[in-house]
């Protein structure tokens, strides 16, 4: 399965990379950055970081934008550590990023591999926004696409409505949900269901490998802060279960809609809205996209915890 990433580590995204790498049947072809949880440039260094952890120092490793489309940047070091990996992230990597763009990479790739590249997004969606204004025949070139983000019926995150990667680029995304893409929105009605609690923190904590230690530790730092929200201890794995559902759309139900991005909205600015009335509508409107949903929780966190073991992890 021949795989793009586009992504922001952050702490979830490294776990997401790990996730992927316990399946034989991913060949990781490409990674770019984005802006998010921290600058783009720091969120290329970890992801070498982690691909080298993985045994996929070979991968390459392109920065993208480092500015969403129409607002300023915010970044999220206060949830994700001042290094985006809970400051345990160790040394330095030995790899550099590419001379080429994340956007020039993805563009090539799918140009590269028509109809047989799948897009794993987990940050904002300015790169590939961008690269769909560069390459419009981006929805036909690539097979498909599944991105962490959104909150259609659930409540947001980033605020009371909106889901940070959405919020963090509103009109990245509106263009992307709009495209015609054969696109899977795996969002907060999906990942309200992946959550990793204390028997399942303690139960990879007990697991003394590289790839469980680092998990353990950057894991420490997220649920550090998400315990004073929540109030127990525990956090939730966004981009794991996007990778997961890329890998095995088996694991979830979905409800096949069109969804537009709020762009104005005094509170509700980057809240993704889809008409959920059930009524028929004759009217043209923007192509429908599947919204995950109704996961299959316990099987999702066996999959995740044997993959953090470095065990192998397929659909059964
Ligand atoms: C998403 O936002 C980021 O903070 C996480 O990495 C994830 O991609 C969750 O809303
Ligand atoms: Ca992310």
């Amino acid at each position: 399965m021949r795989i793009v990433l586009d992504t922001d580590p952050g702490i979830d995204d490294a776990l997401a990379i790990l996730y992927l790498a316990a399946q034989p049947e991913v060949d990781l072809v490409g990674v770019g950055t984005v802006h998010g949880n921290v600058p783009a440039d720091t969120a290329a260094e970890n992801a070498l970081r982690v691909l080298e952890l993985v045994g996929w120092g070979d991968v390459p490793v392109a920065i993208g934008a480092r500015m969403p489309m129409a607002q300023p940047l915010r970044t999220y070091e206060y949830v994700h550590g001042d290094d985006g990996l809970g400051n345990v992230a160790g040394p330095k990597p030995h790899g550099k990023p590419t001379a080429e763009s994340a956007v020039e990479q993805l563009v090539r790739l799918a140009r590269q591999h028509p109809g047989e590249l799948d897009l794993l997004a987990l940050g904002p969606l300015t790169n590939v926004a961008v690269a769909l204004l560069v390459e419009p025949e981006l929805p036909k070139l690539l097979r498909k696409v599944v991105v962490m983000g959104g909150a259609v019926w659930a409540p947001g995150n980033a605020t009371a409505h909106a889901e940070a990667n959405i919020y963090n680029d509103p009109e990245a995304a509106d263009l992307v949900l709009g495209a015609g893409f054969d696109l899977t929105l795996v969002g907060l009605e999906a990942t309200a269901h992946a959550i990793a609690n204390a028997t399942w923190l303690d139960e990879l904590a007990a697991h003394d490998s590289p790839r469980a230690r680092f998990a353990s530790g950057v894991l420490g730092h997220y649920v550090g802060f998400y315990q004073p929200l929540v109030g127990v201890r525990q956090c939730t794995l966004y981009d794991p279960l996007a990778a997961a559902i890329l890998l095995d759309p088996g694991l979830a139900a979905y409800r096949e809609l069109p969804v537009h991005v709020e762009l104005r909205g005094t509170h509700t600015r980057g809240t993704t809205v889809a008409d959920l009335r059930g009524y028929r509508d004759t009217e043209a409107q923007r192509p429908a996209v599947k919204i995950a949903a109704e996961l299959d929780e316990a099987e999702f966190l066996d999959r995740m915890l044997r993959a953090l073991r470095a065990e192998t992890v397929g659909a059964p």
